[in-house]
């Protein structure tokens, strides 16, 4: 298949790549641009594991084209800190023991992370609708949620992310 050359603004840096038009974001971002945070699980929408950002909205990249990804604001897991420090829901994760195998982690901080740029004091329950497009194999859910609440109080105290 013929290839393209397309930019991808992808957290914050413009990358000019070559993509066949049939390539996904998720396959653009660790096979062209390198960042391989961003997991392939099922890879045909089920799990979230692939979540980026895209204009802050939570997506499963293997279900977006790269070429459709043109013209937007994507951010992967290498984007969530601020370079010095974790971002306050990774550091929840690691203090709450919310990582286990690691494989979901990327995808359940980002859509973590949209779901308090929304709102920022969820209760468990709309923690656990918010990420139930997230799934965990190991199965550390109770964990998860109680990080993502604990982040949630964090950043309402001031401890605000750039
Ligand atoms: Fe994209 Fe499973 S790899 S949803």
């Amino acid at each position: 298949m013929a290839k393209q050359l397309i930019e991808l603004t992808v957290n914050g840096e413009v990358h000019e790549i070559a993509v066949a038009t049939n390539r996904t974001l998720l396959q653009a971002l660790r096979e062209e641009i390198g960042l391989t945070g961003t997991k392939e699980g099922c890879g045909v929408g089920d799990c979230g594991t692939c979540t980026v950002l895209m204009d802050g909205a939570p997506v499963n990249s293997c279900l977006v084209l790269a070429i459709a990804a043109v013209g937007h604001e994507i951010v992967t897991i290498e984007g969530v800190s601020n370079g010095r420090e974790l971002h306050p829901v990774q550091a929840a994760f690691v203090e709450h023991g919310a990582v286990q195998c690691g494989y979901c982690t990327p995808g359940m901080v980002l859509s973590s992370v949209a779901l308090l740029a929304r709102n920022p004091d969820p209760t468990a329950h709309e923690v656990q609708t918010y990420l139930s497009g997230n799934l965990c194999r190991c199965s550390g859910y109770q964990k998860i949620i109680e990080a993502v609440q604990d982040a949630a109080t964090q950043m309402n105290q001031g401890g605000d992310h750039e």
